[in-house]
């Protein structure tokens, strides 16, 4: 039995074959990458701590971000997570809305809403301060020069 594959209702350019072939290419890509920091992730902040998930309050996360191994670490998986999930979002996008304008508006909500979060995000990774907090004598002794 053969099976006939339809024509798409709208063929899209060849104008942006190159282009897509790279988005597909960082998909795979960045998936089997995703897989490694994610388990790397759960592991330093949920397996291997002796409280658990228990263990991870400010003084947790501090510790972290006052290393730059885990600054990079972050920063990459939460690039790699936001672009990797806003393209197949976009994927899904293009493949379900119909409407022309529809289509546009959420690929610009995707992207718009994609570039807040990463430049929140890594303002948040490269400038955590700490020391911010009054009170942080309390539960990092040591840490902070009055
Ligand atoms: C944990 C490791 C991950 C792996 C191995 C992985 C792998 C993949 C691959 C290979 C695709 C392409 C599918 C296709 O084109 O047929 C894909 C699509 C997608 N991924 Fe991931 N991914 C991972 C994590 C994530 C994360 C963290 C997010 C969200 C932030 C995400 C959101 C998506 C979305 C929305 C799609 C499009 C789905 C579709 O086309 O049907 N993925 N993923």
């Amino acid at each position: 039995m053969s099976v006939v594959i339809e024509q798409p209702n709208q063929p899209r350019s060849r104008k942006n074959a190159q282009w897509e072939k790279r988005a597909w290419v960082f998909m795979r890509v960045s998936g089997p990458l995703l897989v490694v920091l994610i388990l790397g992730h759960l592991m330093v902040n949920l397996v291997l701590p002796e409280r658990g998930v228990k263990s991870i309050d400010f003084a947790f996360v501090a510790g972290k971000w006052a290393d730059p191994f885990w600054q990079v670490y972050d920063g990459i998986m939460l690039w790699l997570a936001m672009i990797h999930g806003t393209n197949g979002m976009r994927t899904l996008v293009n493949d379900y809305a119909e409407r022309e304008w529809v289509r546009k508006s959420f690929n610009i909500a995707l992207w718009v809403a994609a570039t807040v979060l990463i430049i929140l995000g890594t303002l948040v990774i490269t400038t955590f301060d700490p020391c911010i907090d009054p009170d942080v004598e309390s539960y990092l002794p040591g840490v902070c020069k009055p």
